[in-house]
């Protein structure tokens, strides 16, 4: 949620932290601050400043001159304490020699925070991080070294932690510690980095040495070197990122939401490229780690994400049902580990995330794994804690996704389960004519998307319209449910106008009481076995005053049951969804930008969700 970079090496490290920290900005943005080591000034050896608000709050609060080549940063995404500069990291002891930034929730720190009071520390904040830096600087004046002192002070805590400590005392080192929470090193020619994305350093350095929960490291100028409680030294290898700076940048486009939307027909076409098996009419996903007799023993398959990922779960499931014929549903994650789930051997768990960092699917990977289930993994981010803790998986190759509001990852995650599904049919019932229609059906959506996309103007006159009003219906039936899901998911989270999605033949069950002129619909109204009860439904809104934006197929007739409509072309039934679903990001991001909001930045959200 929070980000994390650090420094040490020959150049000045403000610069280096305050352009890790802009890149780390979409993580968290209500406040962000950086502590920076000056062995050479007797008066001032280290300098904390900290600024509530964006990143460039920050470079505005930093002094002309900040000398030094070792330092922290972090920008915050509140957990305890309210967005301010007392709460920003980084925080320090009360000596003024410890400095710590720190993404996770530390859950004693209520008493902690008591017994240090107790004790005489004056605490300066509302947060729970700030007890580390008190612990830490108490075991330093024992006269252990930084590193023995951090692993002491990590020792009495409970919770999720990626940690990065400096000690006056040490200048040119930092201690990071890992729990839960992501943290890597950047390797650099006489420089090191410490990041909680990569994001943070790829201007920098490509070798990057991802830790595990329970390590430590001390990072100088010069190199590393990693421990755990148990172990004085730990063998922790460099991997090379494939990430590059371009893919950072917003590349001529206003907005990382309206670039990541774009980029689709080249991902898509991309992630599909040595997947699709014309011989087989299957799909070849060798990380999944199943051979077809492991996959054709599944009776059942239950998948796991959260927020959007989940609905494209629930498309995922029933992609699973139509084409491999077992049974197959779709839970929140954030759910799912806390109503002690029965885990069956014969269930293939699926958990399906962009960070692979969201710890409520990482736990909902844990529990299953813990009562002996196998979980394969649809996760976008290389080397993340999910794509390295599940038992295999597919990749989703979307390329970074800046923007908070989920688009390309969301797509790559459906177009991932088709394969999945279509994997699964073929060991089970699915015939080869099925297998190379669906082939052929994947084949086509790069360009399929682009055309959507080429119509983005006439998306935008609607999503103008429907950004007018105070609330509004997403409605939609079966495979176009979860479509509806998203769609009013991506108008709320960056409109902040209310957007509630129904299934179709739900809306005369007690929602079709709202419905006044007041009130418009976005319907999913493909062309298939429900079109006629959907277009039925959509009349009963247009006879009630309200609004109807259909989006649909070419040739369907809708009479006046729309009052516009937005056409996808058609590819096979089970594919429909991905394409209804593109219109809806433009919808919402088009609203969003046509009422001044901050699209890639919506309020109290932050890119991944890294706490329960
Ligand atoms: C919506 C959105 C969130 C994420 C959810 C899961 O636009 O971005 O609902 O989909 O927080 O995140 P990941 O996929 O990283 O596990």
């Amino acid at each position: 949620m929070c980000g994390i970079v650090g420094y040490v090496g020959p150049q000045q490290a403000a610069p280096v932290l305050v352009e890790g920290l802009t890149r780390l900005e979409y993580r968290g943005y209500d406040s962000a601050g950086i502590a920076v080591l000056n062995p050479r000034s007797k008066a001032n050896p280290s300098r904390v400043v900290r600024a509530q608000g964006r990143v460039r709050e920050l470079e505005a609060a930093l002094p002309a001159r900040l000398a030094g080549t070792t330092g922290i940063g972090h920008t915050r995404w509140a957990t305890h304490g309210e967005p301010s500069e007392r709460n920003a990291h980084p925080h320090t002891s009360g000596d003024g020699r410890v400095h710590v930034v720190h993404n996770g929730i530390i859950d004693n720190f209520a008493t902690l925070r008591s017994r240090l009071s107790e004790e005489g520390v004056e605490l300066t904040s509302d947060t729970d991080t700030e007890v580390v830096a008190h612990l830490v600087a108490r075991e330093l004046e024992t006269g252990s070294s930084l590193e023995d002192a951090v692993l002491a002070a990590v020792g009495q805590i409970v919770g999720t932690y990626a940690l990065a400590v400096l000690d006056v005392q040490a200048p040119g080192r930092v201690v990071v510690a890992r729990n839960g929470s992501p943290l890597l090193l950047g390797v650099g020619d006489g420089e090191m980095f410490v990041a909680s994305d990569p994001a943070a350093i790829v201007r920098h350095t490509s070798q990057v040495v991802l830790l595990d929960d329970g390590d430590f490291a001390s990072v100088t100028a010069d190199g590393f070197h990693s421990f755990t409680a148990g172990e004085k030294k730990t063998a922790r290898a460099a991997v090379t990122l494939d990430l590059t700076v371009e893919e950072l940048e917003l590349g001529g486009h206003d907005h990382f939401m309206h670039k990541e939307i774009h980029e689709q027909p080249e991902s898509v076409e991309r992630m599909l490229t040595g997947r699709l098996d014309d011989r087989f009419g299957t799909a070849k996903l060798a990380g999944l780690n199943l051979e077809p007799r492991d996959l054709r023993r599944f009776e059942r398959v239950k998948v796991l994400g959260c927020g959007s990922a989940y609905y494209v779960g629930q498309l995922g499931a029933s992609m699973i049902e139509d084409l491999a014929r077992i049974p197959a549903d779709a839970e929140p994650a954030s759910e799912f580990r806390y109503r002690n789930p029965i885990i069956e051997p014969s269930t293939l768990y699926v958990v399906v995330s962009q960070s692979g960092e969201t710890a409520d699917t990482l736990f909902a990977v844990r529990e299953v794994q813990r009562k002996g289930g196998t979980v394969v993994g649809l996760v976008n981010a290389v080397g993340s804690s999910i794509a390295r803790e599940v038992d295999g998986g597919i990749y989703l190759h979307a390329g970074p996704e800046v923007a908070v509001a989920s688009t390309k990852a969301l797509t790559h995650m459906s177009i991932g389960f088709a394969l999945l599904a279509l994997a699964l049919g073929r060991v089970h019932d699915l015939s080869f004519a099925d297998g190379q229609r669906i082939i052929a059906g994947l084949r086509a959506l790069p360009a399929q998307i682009a055309e959507i996309l080429a119509g983005e103007e006439a998306l935008a006159a609607a999503a103008e319209e429907l950004a007018t009003a105070p609330s509004l219906f997403f409605v939609g039936r079966v495979r176009g449910y979860p479509v509806a899901r998203e769609g009013a998911q991506k108008f709320k989270e960056i409109t902040y106008r209310h957007a509630e999605a129904y299934p179709t033949s739900e809306l005369k069950h007690g929602p079709l009481a709202l419905i006044s002129p007041e009130l418009p619909s976005v319907a999913i109204i493909p062309e298939d076995d429900l079109v006629e009860r959907n277009i039925t439904a959509a009349q009963e809104i247009r006879a009630r005053g309200g609004a109807v934006v259909a989006i649909t197929h070419p040739g369907v007739e809708l009479g006046d049951a729309a009052t516009s409509r937005i056409e996808v072309p058609r590819n096979e039934v089970e594919l429909d969804p991905i394409l209804l679903t593109i219109p809806t990001q433009l919808l919402g991001y088009h609203a969003a930008v046509a009422l001044g909001e901050d699209v890639d930045r919506p309020r109290n959200l932050a890119k991944s969700v890294t706490v329960e």
